[in-house]
């Protein structure tokens, strides 16, 4: 499968950086063909401009030029994952006007939605899972960006998983970069 790894954060050499090289080798391990949008260093502007705002009486509005190549990258590819920390019990402002502006009126949602299955959100979080599951931010995580935007652009199988307590110990952060491989190889 050809897959679109969407990834967020200001530095390649994070710990998030490492969940990709680990996601992208386990995809590559099980024949699938990774394509990284690494959208910091590509320095996707994710304020949405006037040329950008859906036009609710048209589905058939012409978006600005980044735009478009943005819905190329993602029409050429079958299914999708995104890698990023976790910031606010959600994803970095620039994935978020990522979607905004590129997942638009007519394209991804309204006359028409996604083509792809498929799509897997990996999120890492500094915060343990007893706080998540306490505070239920896993469930509003999940209802808000699997089954608000991915569903709703119509992305059947979506599911989110989080890596917890990246903060814990090395020993902890091997055993989730093995999990990112893991999730590659089985996607
Ligand atoms: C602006 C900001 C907001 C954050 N918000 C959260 C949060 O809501 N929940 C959480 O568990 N961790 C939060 N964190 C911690 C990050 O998720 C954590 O630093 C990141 O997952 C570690 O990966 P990295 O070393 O690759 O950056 C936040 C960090 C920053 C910088």
């Amino acid at each position: 499968m050809k897959v679109l790894v969407v990834f967020d954060h200001p530095r390649r050499d994070s710990f998030c950086g490492g969940v990709l090289d680990r996601f992208t080798a386990g995809l590559k391990a099980a024949g699938h063909v990774p394509e990284i949008a690494d959208l910091r260093a590509e320095g996707f502007d994710p304020r949405l401009p006037p040329a950008d705002e859906p036009d609710w009486d048209d589905g058939s509005k012409r978006y600005s030029d980044v735009v478009l190549q943005e819905q190329e990258r993602i029409s050429r590819n079958e299914a999708l994952a995104f890698i990023f920390p976790i910031w606010w019990w959600s994803f970095p402002a620039t994935t978020k006007g990522w979607i905004d502006r590129v997942w638009n009126n007519g394209w991804a949602y309204g006359d028409k939605k996604l083509p792809h299955a498929k799509a897997l959100l990996i999120g890492t979080a500094s915060g343990d899972e007893a706080g998540y599951l306490k505070r239920h931010y896993d469930e509003a995580m999940r209802v808000q960006l699997v089954t608000g935007i991915m569903h709703y652009c119509g992305i059947p199988d979506a599911r989110l998983e989080f890596f917890y307590d990246v903060m814990q110990s090395a020993d902890h952060r091997a055993d989730l970069l093995k999990r990112a491989e893991e999730l590659g190889r089985g996607f």
